[in-house]
Order: C-alpha cells, then structure tokens, then sequence
C-alpha cells in the first residue's frame, strides 16, 4: 500500500510574515490528524525558517531546485549538501518551469536527479507534456523520454527511492485539471513504464499528481488507483485550501 503524499510547492512566492502565518496554520491543522504525509517546499532562501518552525513536527520540507555540482564557483546555486545541512528530505527536481524557464534538458534533470539522491536527499521528479504535445498524440512519448533520461542514467533500483510527479504543463497555474481519469491512464503509463524494469519497484514507487489541484478535485483524483498524492502549487500558499488537500488523501 503506498502512503498518500501532498507536497506543496510554493514557487516563488512568500515572505517571512507571510510563511509564519502559513506553516503555523498547516502544523495546526496537520496536528489535528491527516494521513497523508504533508511536505512543504519554499523558496530556498525560506527553508530555515520552514526548519526551525517544522522541527519536531510531522510535516517535511524541501527545495525546489538543486545544482547538479557537488561546491565550489557556481555563483547562486544551491547544493544537495546544502539542502540536507537544513534537514530537507526532498527536493524537486525537473519542474517544467525549470524546463522551460531556465533552459533545463533531460540529461541535466537526470543528473540533479543523481546529485540529490547522492546526499540522501528524495528527488521529486516532475515530468509532463504540453498542450500541442498532448494533441498531436504525443503524451505517452513526451513522458517516456522525460523518465527514461533518468532512468538511463541512475538505473531502476535508484528510482524505488525516488518520487514522480505527473504534471500536464496545461494544467499548471491554469485551472485547468487534467480529468481523474486522464491523469490515472498517465500515471498508469508510467508505472507500467517502470514495471518493464522492475515490477517490484513500479508497484512501490509514488506518483503524483500536480495541475490545479485544489480542494474540490482532490478526493476524486487521489482515489484513482496509481494517483498517490500531489504537488500543489497555488492551493499550497493558503493554510486552509493546502490541509483541504491533504485530508483528501
Ligand atoms: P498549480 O497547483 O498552481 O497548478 O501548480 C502546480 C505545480 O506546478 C506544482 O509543482
């Protein structure tokens, strides 16, 4: 059975103000009891404050990006060490906004990938197409080359300590959720995908989902049979629509 698992990723957004008031909220609400397991992701320069404030409670937290170097002159970089030295257990790796901002490849991604799990870190591996990929047929594709990139470079049994997000780029930030069930047959994919090299890590291995989750579609896209949680952005910034969420799973 493989536990619920509601991250939020705040993207770049907060203040110190701002996140007290949330990460006192989401401990609150979290204490009165959730099954899922409840991870936040702030902007890098907030993680120790989310530290000092999560510590010794049952909620995690984690980056939203790391350098694929170990140190040394990567001016504004961040690295796994760096993200452990804070206590993070996680970090996202591969978001498509990182894709399509910041120039980021599949070979970068699987490396970020590598260098997070190097420090003991588990990666949240986002993948997921576009609209015009998603029309022209191309999803499966999109998404078999997005995994396989990684799954090429660190091997199947890496992979069992890993996380994956399915996020469709049309449903980010838009509104616009992908269906229970168009998610489920992605997710579905992806798990038969990893089956072909281990079907005893396919069967384990969590896979989200992220896309304009909030607390009306949540239930209904956690109950599908390989959905195993999400990766919330905009919902995740307010205490009561993110612990919506998280008692959906
Ligand atoms: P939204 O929930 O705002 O659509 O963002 C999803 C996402 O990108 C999480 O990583």
């Amino acid at each position: 059975m493989r536990q619920t698992l509601v991250a939020g990723n705040w993207k770049m957004n907060g203040s110190l103000d701002a996140n007290r008031q949330l990460l006192d909220g989401i401990k609150a609400g979290v204490a009165e009891g959730v099954s899922a397991k409840v991870v936040v992701c702030p902007p890098a320069i907030y993680i120790p404050q989310a530290a000092d404030m999560l510590t010794g409670s049952p909620v995690s937290w984690g980056g939203q990006n790391l350098s694929q170097e170990k140190a040394g002159a990567f001016t504004g970089e961040i690295s796994a060490d760096m993200l452990t030295d804070l206590k993070c257990e996680y970090v996202i790796v591969g978001h498509s906004e990182r894709r399509a901002l910041y120039g980021e490849t599949d070979a970068l991604i699987a490396e970020k990938f590598q260098a997070a799990q190097a420090a003991g870190l588990i990666p949240l591996l986002c993948v997921g197409e576009l609209l015009e990929e998603r029309e022209a047929g191309d999803t499966e594709a999109v998404v078999a080359r997005q995994l396989d990139a990684v799954l090429d470079k660190v091997g199947i049994a890496a992979m069992a300590a890993g996380i994956i997000a399915y996020e469709p780029v049309w449903a980010i930030g838009t509104g616009k959720t992908a269906t229970p069930q168009q998610a489920q047959d992605v997710h579905a994919f992806i798990r038969q995908r990893l089956a072909q090299s281990d079907a005893g890590v396919a069967e384990k291995v969590q896979i989200l989902y992220g896309g304009s989750v909030k607390p009306d579609n949540a239930a209904e896209l956690f109950a599908m049979a390989d959905i195993d949680g999400g990766l919330i952005g905009g919902a995740s910034l307010e205490a009561e629509s993110f612990l919506a969420i998280c008692r959906a799973g």
